[in-house]
Parts: C-alpha cells; structure tokens; sequence
C-alpha cells in the first residue's frame, strides 16, 4: 500500500509534516494545504515557508492550488516550477462556505461545463503532472458519473476521491458504492481518502476493494500519528517517540516567534484529535484545553505524555 498524508489546513503544516517524518513511518507523499492565488501578488511569508524545499528535505511534497481561474492556476504552476516541483495537485473537495460561494473546491463541481474547460487549459498549458482531490459533487453522488466522464479526458495524474458530497461536510459515511463505480470506470489511477482512523478500517477496504493501492489519510494521523507504523512495521505507538514528535512541533512553532497564544492555539488543535489516544487522561486533556499559559499546557502534557 502507499501512503499519503492528507492536507489539513493549519494542521498539517511544514512543522507538523517533518516531524510526522521524523519520528512515524514516511508517507509516500504529504500534500501542502491549499494556496489560494492572490491577485497578481507572489506568495506570502507563510505560504512560502509552506512549500520552500528546504523545510521538505528527503520528503515528496505536493503543493496543492484552490482556484476557478486557469490563468491565476497556470501562474501559480510556473512560480512553483521555479521551485522545483514537478507536481502539483487541484483542490476540487473543499466544502466550506467560503470558498464553495466562490465556484471554487467542492463549489466547481456543480458547473461542470466550466470545469471542462478550467481542465482543458490547464492540461493544455502546464508541464507538470496535476492530480486531482475531489468529492462525489455538491448536492448528490450521482452528480459523479459526470464528473469522471470529464476527468476521464486527461491525463490526470492521481485521481484522489473522498466519496463525500458537499453537503456532506464531513458527516454521514463516505459512499463506497459510487467509489466502487469510480474505481472501475476511470481511466486515471485512483487514490481512497475518507474515514480512515484504525487498521481494521484499512483492512476493510482492503477486502472490500483489493485493487486499491494508494490511501490518503487526514484526521486518522492526527488522532494517531503511529497509524502507518502499526500497520506496516508493527510497532505499537510509544510514548516516548509520541513525546518527541510533540516536542519537536512545540518547539519548532515558538521558533517562529508567533506568541504564546498562538503556539498554544496550534497545539490545541493537535490535541483535540490525539487526546482520543488518552481516554483515562480526562483531567489534564481539559487543563489542555483550558490553558492560557505555556506552563499550564507543559504540565498537562507531562501528565500525559
Ligand atoms: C481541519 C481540516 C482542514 C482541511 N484542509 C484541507 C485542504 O487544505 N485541502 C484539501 O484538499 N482538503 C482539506 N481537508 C480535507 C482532508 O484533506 C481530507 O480529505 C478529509 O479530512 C477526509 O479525510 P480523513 O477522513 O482521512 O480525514 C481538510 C480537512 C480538515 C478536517
């Protein structure tokens, strides 16, 4: 199986995926979370630490660009050529308001019409492999079979569907009947994202779909940062490695000279996922939660950890 690490906006920033490279058996490829292109502007300071490959050493990382305009897309292909990248991924699953009333992410998928020709241009005008990371569509899955009959037209680098549509947010289960469908009609190579958050689960759709190679995986390496490495080298998820790997994003995030409210806000974040992994640690997961001081929140962790 490959494996891949979802983007997750704020979560899976550079900081957290070089320690998830560190310490946890390495992903076969970490997606960057959505830049938006700004009007003729180049990338922010913080956008730019996001993808400098110099934060990425020995890791294959795929920047992934949120828009509806083929020209702002085609620009931001060039600036990240210019970087050395040789792959870039489109941003078609985003369901947030936001960005869904913009025509852009999962909002594209319900003007298909215009998505043909966003995808023409795009394949017509950029050299590097694009992958694409969509839903099932915006109000119903059977919106898909549109959908992959258009995607079906280019060469489409990885096809990564999370079988969810729009509205779905991220509640009710993902729909492996039109992922099934998808998986036998599409001409492009498939990846499986959604609900991936223990082995059995893996091994689930293992059986139910043998010919799977390639899973993403977003919320379930939060909650467990061992997942992989309890699936492909047996090791059981160790205390000590887990403190390490936190302490590394702890102290990588004051580096930045961000505030303590902010380094705590990042961390917290973190936690409302891995304190699942410390179901009897109830009392300091709440003083995590609770803290406002950097003191507070390390003798919560050292309570846990
Ligand atoms: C907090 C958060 C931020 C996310 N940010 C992005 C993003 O920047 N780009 C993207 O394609 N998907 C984003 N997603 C979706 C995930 O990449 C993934 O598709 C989704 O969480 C389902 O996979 P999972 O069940 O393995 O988590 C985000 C999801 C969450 C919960």
């Amino acid at each position: 199986m490959k494996y891949y690490l979802a983007p997750l906006e704020g979560i899976t920033t550079y900081i957290y995926r070089r320690a998830y490279h560190t310490y946890f058996h390495p992903m076969d490829k970490y997606f960057i979370p959505f830049l938006s292109p700004h009007m003729k502007k180049g990338f922010t300071t913080k956008e730019l630490r996001e993808i400098a490959p110099e934060n990425h050493m020995g890791m294959r990382t795929i920047p992934q660009i949120l828009t509806n305009h083929a020209q702002d897309f085609i620009r931001t292909v060039q600036k990240l050529e210019e970087l050395g990248y040789d792959e870039v991924n489109l941003n078609l699953g985003c369901p947030s308001k936001t960005v869904v009333s913009k025509g852009r992410g999962s909002g594209f998928l319900a003007k298909p019409e215009e998505l043909d020709r966003f995808l023409d241009e795009i394949y017509a005008n950029v050299k590097v492999k694009i992958s694409i990371k969509t839903r099932l569509g915006k109000y119903q899955p059977d919106e898909f079979e549109w959908l992959l009959s258009i995607y079906n037209q280019y060469p489409v680098e990885e096809l990564i569907i999370h079988p969810r549509v729009q509205q779905d947010y991220y509640k009710n289960t993902p729909n492996y009947e039109v992922f099934g469908e998808a998986l036998k009609n599409s001409r492009n190579p498939v990846c499986y994202n959604g609900d991936l958050f223990r082995t059995e689960d893996v091994r689930r759709l293992e059986q139910r779909f043998p010919e799977v190679s390639t899973i993403m995986l977003g919320r379930g390496i939060i909650y467990n940062p061992g997942l992989v490495s309890e699936m492909e080298d047996g090791d059981k998820l160790d205390k000590n490695r887990l403190r390490q790997f936190h302490d590394q994003i702890y102290d990588e995030y004051q580096s930045l000279n961000m505030g303590e409210r902010n380094v705590l806000f990042k961390m917290k974040e973190i936690w409302c996922y891995m304190g699942h992994l410390f179901p009897d640690c109830e009392k300091p997961l709440k003083k995590i939660k609770k803290a406002e001081r950097m003191s507070k929140y390390e003798e919560a962790v050292r309570e846990i950890l």
